[in-house]
């Protein structure tokens, strides 16, 4: 719900310590750090970050203003999520606390304040992984991150004021769909207030649908606020649907008066749409679609989940433009608004998930998880990307008492959506609607997934929240063998679950890479289970995804075409990630063939990859004067050889060289040439390699490798233009080591010295060593407006600058 606020994101005082002198307003903070939010506890190294290095409790300080409050008036503190936990102080005295990092709070500071309506603040923010609040108190693979990590706002309120509105599209596929909304009035009036309330249904700013009702609030009892529920339809006739492509976004705008006055405005948005998970499948707006999907979670080098607005954006951006998935689970925790509003803009659907990871602790432990389960839906339920909640923790055992809490409290708050509950146990108890299982069965050569009813065992909805994962790590550094096998293990798992009738889809792990705990992942305390790496750096897997949709032409070569980075200095067959009906290989400019994506080996994929086994084409024939059949024997024979090795050769193959001596003069040596020349390569300069991806006989992508000298830096950043308003901007740089052909040298040892001049600075540390050819690094906005340059150098090539701008725009 949004409605006029004060953000409280800039100029924090932070100690990072906790100490009663801090909570004091007399305090003199002078001294201490000044901090924007979203905040992180500590700086976090990229390899080796340690839970540890957070597990202490720091303090945030600053003046509040709320301004002399008109009778009956308060002022809320809102607090979109502080890691792990906080307590929170005006002028010295305990407003009140919260547990758990991933949902929002809202405290009311109104007693503390003085009569100008002025005090000063501090929120006590503890990073320990507390064992009583979740996830914690067992093993979690993820680490827990800590600080003031999300927005803070206080808003004046009126006496009688609108809490909460909740949206409920219904019929939206009929003639006439409806809606239900529900406003929640908040009153602290001596006396009950008649008030009526009208909503107005806006598409792009245009009404077109109003209706409004008259509520009597409660008088407040005690002092306490009460509240009323104000439930309105309206029927806004034909609507836009919410859909992927194209998902219309409605504002509903709720403004309540009494004795002819507005008290309160308030608005939300909503979205026309129907998803369902039946035991066939997943459709949305009466239309079977299989989930494309991948994990998220909500982690950034060096400050963790601590990212203001267009970094969580932009990371739906990419999952949605760049990878081409439908749906992200939020693993495992609710994340950031910025992020959720992103997917309701952009259309990728969401599986939002409550904070956990296989342990269940106490009665106490579990309360916090069902009121999180409450924070969570009550956040989220008017988005139409929202589809599924999950409601068991990750990977738990059944515990029916627990999950039964959890899957009522799901319910009552938000009838309209199934609930989940991620398992990875077969047969498990299913509380929930939907079966939500983690199949890790894929090990390359086995099927893709198992059958949904080997898992579920009733013929229920069925989902696949994970797969691949810990499987096979993959680090963006690695083998090339090992890269590409990753990203055909996700298309394989794709593939099963495209072919099964009772799979609503599947949803890869996962997104990026990311920290976490000891018992996890490389040494590095990295998990490489991302198809980007942690810098949002596309790993082969990345091709693979990309590939599989519609909206934009996808031509990728699975390979750098280097033949030493292949067992034996072989590249025997090329993988093309591509969604072209085909494709045409030259060789230094020269045709080789055309090629077709591998049905056989993927039936169901919208895009199965194009296996090139044969680089050497008819280019023997046209240039060495064999007939066509004989050049054709020449290169399968050439073929063998570089499979077993001259000596290798059966006496068939013998007797044709013999042949081929005496009809073509093809003495040994000629025949070594003819193979280093048309199979190794050697010689000459670099082979230039180009792919043309063909689509309705039309030529739509190109991909070209050719990788000669040392290369060079290439600096992109994400955006231009850097917009500092309710907090800080930030903006991705990404820095590669490239070759002529702009092909990432994946295993570079360069290192970059980075530098910011302008309206900004750069987060975490300058001097950086490329990782996997790759490294990107945010800069962020320091409160001017401006040219901001970013540079990099490096020791080996010429240095590279962006030129950014930042603009502060106000806030209303
Ligand atoms: C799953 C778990 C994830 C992650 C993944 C690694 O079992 O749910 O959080 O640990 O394994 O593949």
């Amino acid at each position: 719900m949004s409605r006029a606020a004060s953000h409280l994101n800039f100029g924090w005082r932070f100690a990072p310590a906790a100490h009663p002198q801090y909570l004091e307003p007399g305090f003199d903070d002078s001294g201490l750090a000044v901090v924007d939010l979203p905040h992180s506890l500590v700086e976090l190294p990229h390899t080796h970050a340690l839970a540890e290095s957070y597990a202490f409790a720091g303090t945030y300080r600053r003046p509040v203003d709320a301004g002399p409050l008109a009778p009956g008036h308060r002022a809320l503190l809102h607090v979109d999520g502080a890691l792990t936990a906080s307590e929170v102080y005006l002028d010295g005295h305990r407003v009140g606390g919260h547990l758990g990092g991933w949902t929002p709070f809202t405290l009311d500071l109104t007693p503390h304040l003085d009569a100008s309506g002025r005090g000063v603040l501090a929120v006590v923010v503890d990073g320990t992984e507390r064992p009583d609040v979740p996830p914690f108190g067992g093993v979690v693979d993820y680490l827990g991150y800590a600080g003031l990590s999300r927005e803070v706002r206080l808003e004046v309120v009126p006496p009688v004021h609108v809490a909460d509105v909740v949206v409920r599209p219904s019929a939206v596929l009929s003639s006439s769909p409806t809606l239900e909304v529900g406003v929640e009035l908040e009153s602290v009036a001596r006396r009950a207030t008649r008030v009526r309330v009208d909503v107005t249904l806006q598409r792009l700013g245009d009404v077109v649908a109003r209706a409004e009702t008259s509520a009597s609030a409660p008088a407040a009892a005690h002092g306490a606020p009460r509240s009323c529920l104000a439930v309105l339809r309206m029927e806004p006739g034909a609507v836009d649907l919410w859909q992927l492509q194209d998902p219309a976004l409605y504002d509903l705008v709720v403004t309540v008066t009494g004795a002819g006055e507005v008290l309160d405005t308030a608005s939300v948005r909503t979205g026309f749409r129907e998803a369902e998970f039946r035991p066939d499948g997943f459709y949305l707006n009466g239309e079977r679609l299989v989930l494309r999907g991948l994990n998220r979670h909500q982690s950034f080098p060096y400050v963790g989940a601590a990212m203001p607005r267009s970094a969580q954006r932009r990371d739906a951006e990419i999952l949605v433009r760049d990878l081409g998935v439908q749906i992200v689970r939020l693993s495992h925790y609710p994340q950031s608004p910025h992020f959720l509003d992103a997917c309701d803009e952009l259309g990728l659907l969401v599986f939002e998930e409550m904070p956990g990871w296989q342990h269940i602790g106490d009665a106490e432990w579990q309360s916090r998880a069902v009121a999180d389960v409450e924070a969570m839906v009550r956040r989220d339920r008017n988005r139409p990307s929202v589809v599924l909640w999950g409601v068991r923790i990750n990977e738990s055992p059944d515990d029916d008492a627990f999950y039964a809490a959890t899957n009522a409290r799901a319910r009552a708050l938000d009838p309209t959506r199934p609930t989940g509950g991620v398992r990875n146990v077969a047969g498990s108890r299913l509380l929930e609607d939907v079966y939500t299982y983690n199949d890790f069965g894929h090990r390359g050569t086995n099927r893709g997934l198992r059958p949904a009813r080997d898992v579920t065992r009733a013929r229920v909805p069925y989902l696949v929240t994970e797969h691949t994962g810990h499987m096979f790590p993959t680090k963006s550094y690695d083998h090339e063998g090992r890269r590409l096998e990753h990203a055909l293990r996700h298309l394989r798992v794709l593939d099963a679950a495209y072919a099964a009738p009772d799979v609503a889809g599947a949803i890869g792990w996962c997104f990026v890479d990311y920290p976490t705990h000891r018992e996890f992942g490389s040494g590095d305390r990295i998990c490489h289970h991302g198809v980007l790496d942690a810098f949002r750096v596309p790993k082969t897997a990345a091709a693979g995804y990309a590939s599989q949709q519609d909206a934009t032409p996808v031509l990728e070569i699975g390979s750098a075409m280097i033949p030493g980075e292949l067992d034996a200095s072989e590249i025997r067959s090329l993988h093309v990630f591509t969604n072209c009906d085909e494709v045409r290989l030259f060789r230094d400019g020269e045709e080789v063939g055309t090629y077709l994506p591998d049905r056989d080996a993927y039936p169901a994929l919208p895009h199965p990859p194009v296996v090139v086994t044969d680089l050497v084409g008819r280019l023997i024939e046209r240039h060495e004067k064999f007939s066509r059949r004989d050049a054709e024997r020449v290169k399968r024979i050439l073929a063998t050889a570089l499979e077993v090795g001259v000596d290798g050769l059966c006496v068939r193959s013998r007797c044709w060289l013999t042949w081929f001596r005496l009809r073509y003069g093809l003495t040994r040596d000629k025949a070594i040439d003819l193979y280093l020349r048309y199979v190794a390569g050697w010689g000459s300069s670099a082979i230039r390699w180009d792919l043309e991806g063909y689509t309705d006989g039309v030529r739509v992508a190109t991909a070209r490798r050719c990788t000669d000298g040392a290369g060079r830096l290439d600096v992109q950043a994400d955006t231009d233009t850097l917009v500092e308003s309710v907090t800080y901007d930030v903006c991705r740089v990404v820095v590669r080591h490239v070759d002529g052909a702009g092909t990432r040298q994946v295993h570079t040892d360069v290192v970059i010295h980075l530098e910011a001049e302008g309206a900004g600075q750069i987060i975490g540390p300058t001097t950086v060593a490329l990782v996997g050819g790759a490294r990107a690094f945010w800069v962020r906005t320091n409160g001017g407006s401006g040219p901001l340059v970013v540079r990099v150098r490096s020791d080996r090539f010429e240095a590279q600058e962006v030129r950014l701008h930042v603009e502060k725009v106000p806030v209303a």
